[in-house]
């Protein structure tokens, strides 16, 4: 088989071609794609008409699946897999779901800048979007490369953050946007994870600006202060330029790293149908990500 891959932004993000993604991938497939996603971090397939199975399929090729937060909400969901994470304003019967719904809350946190599960240790590697009904107008995706968010810090900042951690909490988001009805115990499902603030990607070797909105702490900082830096930080990381702005088409898989860069959702009209499907593959010592 023989892949092309066509950047389609200066700093990262790729086009790629060559490659059906509903047949199973050889070795060599998964090889190639992992190397091109250490140096593009996200990649683009369109015309990839997937069903549920062929999506999981294809994740699985690169790892363990991970849920997310699905354990601790534990709401009724529309798919039945449990691996396919429904990223869409429909709601458990089928419905656009209501405006003020929970279905909603997770939509408008996806509209902040963020990594998958960076609360969560193990945290996600890839993230595998695939694309079934779009709105009329918004509900674009746009994506940031935490690399070069590095590579373009200043000397000052630079030797400041080299030896800081942040604290990432999978309600924060949650709690930012107002929803704060959650139990001790939904609280004590996912204790908060620490990450290096300056971390090296495994597949590139280049260094990361490891930022996105569930920081919430540098530890041993006052918290209003932590909190002021990693929002500047989060700025420089996503500085319009330095943006990619992924318009959605049906059959659209977009694929991205997790540990490389960070990503948001943008604006829809939330009574029309947004529907894409989600699988991640964690970030774990036997994940074949690792093996190149
Ligand atoms: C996601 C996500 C943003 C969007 O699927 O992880 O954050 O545009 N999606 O729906
Ligand atoms: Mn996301």
């Amino acid at each position: 088989m023989s892949f092309h891959f066509k950047p389609l932004h200066p700093i990262f993000f790729a086009e790629a071609s060559g490659l059906d993604l509903t047949q199973p991938l050889s070795s060599e497939d998964v090889q190639a794609i992992n190397s091109a996603m250490n140096e593009y971090g996200v990649l683009l397939w369109r015309g990839q008409p997937l069903t549920a199975q062929q999506q999981i399929n294809f994740a699985k090729s690169f790892g363990p699946l991970d849920i997310g937060l699905k354990r601790v909400f534990k709401r009724p969901e529309r798919l039945e897999d449990e691996r396919l994470i429904d990223i869409s304003n429909i709601d458990a019967q089928g419905h656009v779901a209501k405006r003020d719904s929970p279905k909603n809350l997770s939509n408008f946190a996806n509209q902040l800048w963020h990594s998958d599960s960076s609360f969560m240790n193990p945290r996600a590697a890839y993230s595998m979007l695939h694309c079934v009904t779009t709105p009329s107008w918004g509900g674009t995706t746009e994506f940031a490369d935490l690399r070069h968010a590095y590579d373009t810090l200043d000397d000052r900042t630079r030797a400041e953050i080299q030896d800081l951690k942040a604290e990432h909490f999978a309600l924060h988001t949650r709690l930012m946007l107002g929803d704060d009805a959650y139990t001790d115990d939904q609280k004590k499902e996912i204790p908060p994870a620490i990450w290096p603030l300056v971390d090296t990607h495994p597949g590139s070797g280049r260094k990361v600006l490891f930022v996105g909105v569930h920081a919430r702490q540098i530890l041993g900082w006052p918290t209003a202060e932590s909190r002021m830096y990693l929002q500047d930080l989060l700025e420089h990381a996503t500085q319009r330029e330095r943006v990619y702005r992924h318009e959605w088409q049906v059959g659209d898989m977009v694929m991205w790293d997790n540990r490389a860069t960070l990503h948001r959702g943008r604006r829809y009209d939330i009574s029309e149908r947004r529907e894409l499907r989600r699988t991640t593959v964690n970030d774990t010592p036997d994940a074949l990500l690792r093996t190149f």
